[in-house]
């Protein structure tokens, strides 16, 4: 990516006329949509999108390297990856997107960014079960309660948690087929839930492609805050997607994707080997580190 600076020369008044009139004929080419929705989406694109052009005064070359981005993002693009949600989410769109369709709602969970490794059909675990057998990490004991925005516990919420091994990869970036990092169990009676997994670091997004190349000329990092993911979902419940973040980690406030809320950031406490753990599991010589995330549920129809 080599967009050179534009030298912006005033714009006289015949030539902002032209360019107007171009906006609006174009803008009337989608007056005969019959969806009332696509019509207001198309509307407000193209305004945005001149706008946006005139604003920069785009040249052809740069439109032509525009073009070509988009391009090789199509191309990368396959039903392994998926480059476009990768810009998206480095754009800060995809929690836009997340914002204006999760408003908060009393004190309920905020939501924040999906990514690309969730699977479905993860194994389940029982309560206290380890997600991060297989995985290379310090366990790290996660606890919590589910409940309502009244304050009442949610029992049988599906948990799904999935998260990177300590080298930053997920399970479906390894070479073989297996299945690590990631479970669901569902929360007990009084909503509580526990489980092992390991302690998360910061690793970064894919960035071997167009969208890696973009971040790295704007001079920007593709790390992520370190963070364990979580999906839950209950009958008559609005499906939570979330992750928790590690207080004091540097990255908080430089996600590559912009997903680090303040009420997601957790302590996680450093465990000196030899340390009794909660389920007397017997760690040997290893350190571990525990956290707490109590999950509140927002109603489905809010
Ligand atoms: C992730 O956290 O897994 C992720 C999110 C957005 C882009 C790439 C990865
Ligand atoms: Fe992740």
């Amino acid at each position: 990516m080599t967009v050179e600076q534009n030298t912006q020369a005033p714009v006289s008044a015949e030539q902002r006329v032209r360019e107007e009139e171009l906006v609006a004929r174009v803008l009337a080419s989608f007056d005969g949509t019959p969806n009332r929705r696509l019509k207001e989406i198309m509307h407000a694109a193209v305004r945005h999108l001149h706008a946006f052009m005139r604003e920069v005064r785009l040249t052809e070359e740069e439109w032509k390297q525009g073009i070509d981005f988009l391009t090789a993002i199509g191309h990368i693009t396959d039903d392994r990856r998926q480059e476009f949600i990768l810009l998206s989410d480095t754009l800060g769109v995809s929690m836009q997107t997340i914002a204006i369709n999760n408003e908060a709602y009393a004190d309920a969970t905020e939501a924040t960014v999906f990514g690309p490794f969730f699977v479905d059909n993860s194994p389940e675990i029982g309560q206290g079960g380890d997600l991060a057998a297989d995985v290379s990490g310090q366990p790290c004991w996660i606890e919590g309660t589910v409940r309502d925005t009244e304050g009442r516990p949610v029992p049988g919420a599906r948990i799904e948690v999935w998260e990177a091994d300590e080298d930053g990869f997920y399970d479906v970036q390894y070479d073989d087929d297996r299945t690590a990092g990631r479970a669901h169990l569902f929360s007990a009676d009084d909503g509580s839930y526990r489980f092992w997994g390991s302690t998360p670091v910061p690793y970064p997004i894919p960035h071997d492609g167009p969208v890696g190349r973009m971040l790295e000329a704007t001079g920007r990092s593709p790390l992520r805050a370190a963070h364990v993911h979580f999906m839950v979902s209950a009958p008559g419940f609005r499906t939570l997607v979330t992750h928790i973040f590690v207080r004091g980690d540097e990255l908080l406030d430089s996600d590559s994707v912009f997903g680090v809320k303040e009420s997601l950031v957790k302590d996680f406490e450093e465990q000196p080997a030899g340390t009794p753990t909660p389920d007397g599991r017997d760690l040997g010589d290893r350190t571990w580190s525990r956290t707490r995330f109590d999950i509140v549920l927002a109603p489905a129809d809010v």
